[in-house]
């Protein structure tokens, strides 16, 4: 069986490693992939990324079924396209895809169906926002409506910064027609944890817990990243706590966009703040797997995948569970110099060890050019260690990232820590 994975970062290689594990596998396409993608002989890049042309390339190669990493190409109909002609896609349609697309959209629609989020108000003027801004006072949080790449939120602490995000997204327009309009929110303050389920139209498969680390230096200091390590499970997420999940949030999610017409399917990722009284408040969805997320929840899935998508795709979920290893998973992002906000490029990168059963590295910005691997984005590779304990995965992810050198790369030495502090 063939099957076709569409993205480039460490997600997808993950995804696409875990496919590959079927014994009904014939090959993993991955387009356009990376340097990790390039040197795993199960896997083989595809130089594509058209939406159209794709579609034409599944025809070709009788692709069985395809699934979506990013949120870009989701947004701009993908999955209308591939069903369009009769093929078989694995995420949601672009209507459902607003979820991610549009935080205004995504923020009204928690209020029609009572989904707990933060109180807000959607701007396009900006004097209208200053005025609100000045009325609810500081800490407030500040969000461009449209996808900016992970860069669109600024959680304002003084009120000067939360007049400088509205100057900046409304009048001076730096994220064009996604800053057009702006989400004005509520502060939340607590812990958060990544929510991830698959939804086939209809039933609803959650997958294991995570937990992300957003900002870039150690003790959750430095600027917002699109994520610098993530484990699984999360303990925050007692079983209480995740059937208040399902229930509070999922559910009334799935059944919403079902009542609105436009039927949920693919990976839908809740992420939320939990607070000290574990009240649970949805901070956004996003209508894909996280990433590093998906890094950590993959190393530990014991399930074959491709079955799982299979019925994911066939409206089946409900006949499967899921098998997990019970160790903790660790993955921990080793980014460019210069990343977030301009990460260096070509720079070669040695010493990946290989994989063995306690680690594994998943590649993101990494090209792979005659036999050379070198750095070419952002987040260059995620190293997911596994253990018994977190300090045990923890321990296992580090002395491989030790091993690994690249100019320039900056990674956290504490990823894990909410996680150690509460199971030491
Ligand atoms: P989002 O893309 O909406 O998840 O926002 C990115 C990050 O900003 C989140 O992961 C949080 O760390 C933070 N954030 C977003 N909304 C809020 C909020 N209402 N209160 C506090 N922090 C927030
Ligand atoms: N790790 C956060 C995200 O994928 O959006």
């Amino acid at each position: 069986m063939k099957i076709l994975v569409i993205g480039s970062g460490g997600r997808e290689h993950a995804l696409a490693w875990k496919i590959a594990q079927s014994p009904r596998i014939q090959t993993v396409y991955v387009a356009p992939g990376n340097g990790g993608t390039a040197l795993d002989v199960r896997l083989q890049n595809l130089n594509i990324t058209d939406p159209l042309a794709l579609a034409e390339f599944a025809k070709a190669e009788h692709i069985a079924l395809t699934v979506v990493g990013p949120e870009q190409p989701l947004a701009a109909g993908i999955v209308n396209i591939f069903r369009d002609q009769g093929l078989k896609i694995f995420g949601p349609s672009k209507e459902c895809a607003r979820l991610e697309s549009s935080k205004d959209f995504a923020k009204s629609f928690m209020q029609r169906h009572a989904v707990p989020t933060a109180a807000y108000q959607t701007f396009s003027d900006a004097a209208a926002a200053h005025r609100y801004i000045d009325e609810r006072g500081a800490p407030i949080v500040i969000k461009a409506d449209g996808l900016a790449a992970g860069k669109g939120v600024v959680v304002a602490m003084s009120l000067a910064e939360a007049h400088d995000a509205v100057d900046m997204m409304l009048s001076d327009n730096r994220f064009g027609d996604a800053g057009a309009r702006v989400v004005i929110e509520e502060f939340l303050a607590g812990e958060e944890a990544s929510f991830i389920v698959m939804v086939d139209g209809k039933n609803i498969l959650p997958l294991a817990t995570s937990q992300d680390h957003k900002r870039l230096q150690d003790n959750d200091a430095g600027p917002n990243t699109g994520g610098m390590g993530a484990y699984s499970p999360a303990p925050i997420v007692t079983p209480a706590l995740h059937a208040r999940i399902m229930r509070e949030v999922i559910v009334p999610t799935v059944q919403g966009m079902a009542k609105e017409g436009h039927a949920y399917t693919g990976f839908l990722y809740a992420g939320l703040m939990i607070d000290e009284q574990n009240h649970i408040k949805t901070l956004e969805f996003n209508c894909r797997m996280g990433d590093p997320e998906t890094q950590p929840i993959m190393a530990r899935l014991k399930t074959d995948l491709l079955t799982v998508l299979e019925h994911a795709v066939n409206g089946t979920l409900d006949s499967i569970e899921l098998e997990w290893d019970r160790r903790t998973a660790l993955g921990v992002v080793m980014a460019a110099g210069g990343y977030p906000d301009a990460p260096r490029k070509g720079d070669h990168i040695t010493g990946i060890p290989a994989e063995t059963a306690d680690c594994v590295t998943f590649h993101a910005g990494t090209s792979l050019e005659q036999d050379r691997l070198s750095t070419s984005g952002g987040r260059v590779l995620c190293v997911v260690g596994l253990g018994d304990s977190v300090k045990m995965a923890q321990n296992n992810a580090y002395h491989a990232v030790d091993q690994i050198q690249f100019e320039g790369m900056q990674y956290r030495r504490d990823i894990g820590w909410r996680a150690i502090k509460r199971r030491p």
